[in-house]
């Protein structure tokens, strides 16, 4: 069955090589999505050479997992290791169908990065971001070819989650867009057409339940009692164990999207910048036995 919203499949385009902008934690998980599901060359671009290498090892570290655990042959890791490669050059995407970017949640950045990819593609190939809340229009809008780009969210772990957000700007094109939700099945992933509002659908969901969260954590309770108390709503992991999965930074990102749009409805927490000021990524520390804690040094950090 058709996805709502989604246009006549048989306009979608073949896909036969992938460009990933970012060779980061998301963007790496993305790689391996790619090159095992649609069993095309992924390329893997950052700004320099240590980052391009630690992003293509992660891929292949990841891919020997999956081989240990059995969910994978060994010719099929073989397969998966050798599609993915990285270069700092962004000019390998000159043959690629499908590029998607997943560099840092700043709205500058990732229209330089289109931009710089954009210079180097064929006419035809889409420019797909993986943003979490920005606007995918405003992304779009300096390009020559602003109709050739799409919204392609997911969500943490990606390799688990099958949901995606596929983000409709006014100009994205039908074939474009038809394209997208062919990828997204090839990849396996419950594909969702969302419009393009801040911070799509799911993280303004979200953003309401961490919005309050961390009020209460900032208003002095303990984190896990907050965590605590919502474990009978059966969620699958608590919401602290979760900001860490997504990174308090990109947290901060969704709500500041989303406070900047809805104003107070959205809260911006003032302990969770605190602790993004002090370089870190998640409230908990690992104890020796492998616990989450939140340690003396961890309060004293905040208020
Ligand atoms: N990376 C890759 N794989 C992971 C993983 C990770 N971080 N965490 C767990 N997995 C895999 C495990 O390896 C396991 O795979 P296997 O069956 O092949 O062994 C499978 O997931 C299930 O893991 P577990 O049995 O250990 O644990 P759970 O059953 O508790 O599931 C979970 C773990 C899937 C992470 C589950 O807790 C969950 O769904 N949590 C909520 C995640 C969520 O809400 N994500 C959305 C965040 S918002 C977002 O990402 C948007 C962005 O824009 C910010």
């Amino acid at each position: 069955k058709r996805p709502a919203g989604a246009p006549d499949p048989t306009l979608a385009r073949p896909v036969t090589k992938v460009g990933v902008v970012g060779a980061g934690l998301m963007a790496g998980q993305l790689a391996l999505l790619f090159a095992r599901r649609l069993t095309v060359p992924v390329v893997m671009t950052d700004v320099d050479q240590a980052r391009v290498d630690k992003g293509v090892a992660y891929v292949h570290a990841e891919v020997a997992k999956l081989r240990e655990k059995g969910r994978i042959g060994a010719d099929a890791a073989n397969r998966i290791t050798a599609l993915v490669t990285g270069t700092v050059d962004k000019g390998q995407f000159a043959d690629a169908d499908f590029v998607i970017e997943a560099v840092f949640e700043e709205l500058s950045v990732k229209k330089t990065v289109f931009a710089e990819v954009e210079a180097v593609v064929r006419e035809d190939c889409i420019l797909a971001t993986n943003t979490s809340s920005l606007s995918v229009t405003a992304m779009a809008e300096d390009l020559a070819h602003p109709e050739r780009v799409v919204g392609f969210h997911f969500f943490n772990p990606v390799a688990v989650l099958p949901l995606l957000e596929i983000v409709r700007a006014p100009k994205t094109d039908d074939a474009v867009l038809a394209t997208a939700f062919a990828v997204a099945k090839g990849l396996k992933k419950s594909a969702v057409l969302v419009t393009d509002s801040a911070a799509f659908v799911v993280n303004r969901i979200l953003g309401r339940m961490f919005g309050e969260i961390t009020a209460v954590f900032d208003e002095g309770t303990d984190a896990h009692v907050a965590d605590t108390a919502l474990a009978p709503m059966g969620l699958p992991m608590t919401p602290f164990a979760l900001l860490a999965l997504v990174g308090l930074p990109v947290g901060a990102h969704v709500q500041e999207s989303l406070h900047a749009a809805f104003g107070d409805r959205f809260h911006v927490s003032a302990n969770q910048q605190r602790l993004i000021d002090a370089g870190r990524t998640s409230l908990f520390e690992k104890d020796a036995d492998g616990n989450d804690v939140v340690t003396d040094e961890t309060l004293a950090l905040l208020e």
